[in-house]
């Protein structure tokens, strides 16, 4: 049976729009939701730096977005010190790769322009990478929602929704791609402790579009499994090394084996710019380390935290990476690079 869903309640997380005087950023400032949905709008590329930094802007492939639009801000409002604006927007978070992508991007666009007309190039790369955000997760959707079965009950981590991209999503657009085939029977999200991506965005996201939704604590996934309610694991990717080994939100690695454990697929969704062609294998990966008052907002004297943002699940443990090329093997993703 198809179900209802509405994709159009889903705001557009992240766009560069033309206002009188020059471009303007607008933003979902996730850190608050789900209590409300504020737009923020900047002119400022260090006030986009700040945001992504404090998680106001973030997913990997948001984050690229966030620092091309960065540097069109830049490049529309300052202009002085390219190298040292184009690695501090490029730094400002270490592990998704789309990042440094991105702003690679805007750097060969201002290399080709030869000085002229810089804003204006900046602002319709910018446009354009919206459009291909777009296109790429639908076709990951859609290339995602053919591996499941009838009445799939998804666990999915962290949050690799719209919100983590310009619009529709990774992980979640295969949901949103599948629900309207009639294939989603409900969707699973892990807290994903500590900074809570899934207990606020996720199940914000999909209780907005309409997909039946069971929240759960991290430490509730094995013994979902157990039971045999899930069907498949769909997270995000924020960097993927040749060989497939892939950097996501930390706990994936842990579902990973559980996964393997019990006999369930498990996908990994990104687009083809979250796959790291410089990297061999994982181990290269930089892993963020986060602020120890996200795990104990209190500090306890004597009491150190560990906080990485990010584990890699090694690729063995992955079923298929999915593209907007195609849903691949690990090895089969090797040879199409
Ligand atoms: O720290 P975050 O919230 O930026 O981490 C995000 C994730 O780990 C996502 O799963 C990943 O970026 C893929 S988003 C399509």
């Amino acid at each position: 049976m198809t179900m209802d869903i509405h994709i159009e309640n889903l705001p557009r997380t992240i766009e560069l729009v033309a206002d009188e005087g020059g471009p303007v950023l607008r933003y979902v400032d996730q850190r608050l939701l789900p209590g409300e949905l504020r737009m923020e709008q900047t002119r400022d590329w260090r006030t986009v730096v700040d945001a992504i930094k404090v998680l106001a802007v973030r997913g990997a492939p948001a984050i690229g977005l966030a620092g091309a639009a960065a540097m069109a801000l830049w490049a529309a409002y300052d202009g002085k010190g390219l190298e040292a604006a184009s690695e501090e927007i490029a730094t400002a978070r270490p592990t998704a790769v789309n990042l440094d992508w991105a702003v690679r991007r805007t750097l060969d666009e201002i290399s080709s322009s030869e000085g002229r007309d810089v804003s204006e190039r900046l602002f319709s790369l910018v446009k354009l990478m919206e459009a291909e955000d777009e296109a790429a997760n639908r076709a990951i959707g859609e290339n995602g929602a053919a591996l499941l079965g009838a009445e799939s009950r998804i666990l999915t981590h962290c949050n690799a929704g719209s919100l983590a991209v310009v619009f529709y999503g990774t992980a979640l657009g295969i949901v949103y791609a599948a629900a309207a085939q009639g294939k989603i029977e409900r969707v699973y999200a892990d807290e994903t402790r500590p900074v809570g991506q899934g207990a606020r965005l996720t199940v914000w996201e999909l209780s907005r579009v309409g997909i039946p939704t069971t929240l759960i604590c991290d430490n509730m996934a094995a013994s979902l499994m157990a039971k045999g309610c899930v069907d498949a694991v769909v997270v995000g990717a924020d960097r993927i090394a040749r060989n497939g080994d892939t950097a996501n939100k930390i706990g994936t690695y842990g579902l990973s084996v559980l996964a393997k454990e019990h006999g369930i697929p498990f996908y990994v969704a990104a687009p083809m710019s979250t796959v790291d062609n410089s990297l061999p294998d994982g181990s290269g990966i930089v892993i963020e380390q986060r602020a120890a008052a996200e795990v104990l907002p209190r500090a306890i004297e004597g009491v150190d935290v560990w906080n990485p943002a990010f584990d890699v699940t090694p690729a063995r443990l992955i079923s298929k990476i999915v593209t907007e090329k195609g849903a691949f093997s690990p090895e089969e993703l090797a040879a199409q690079l």
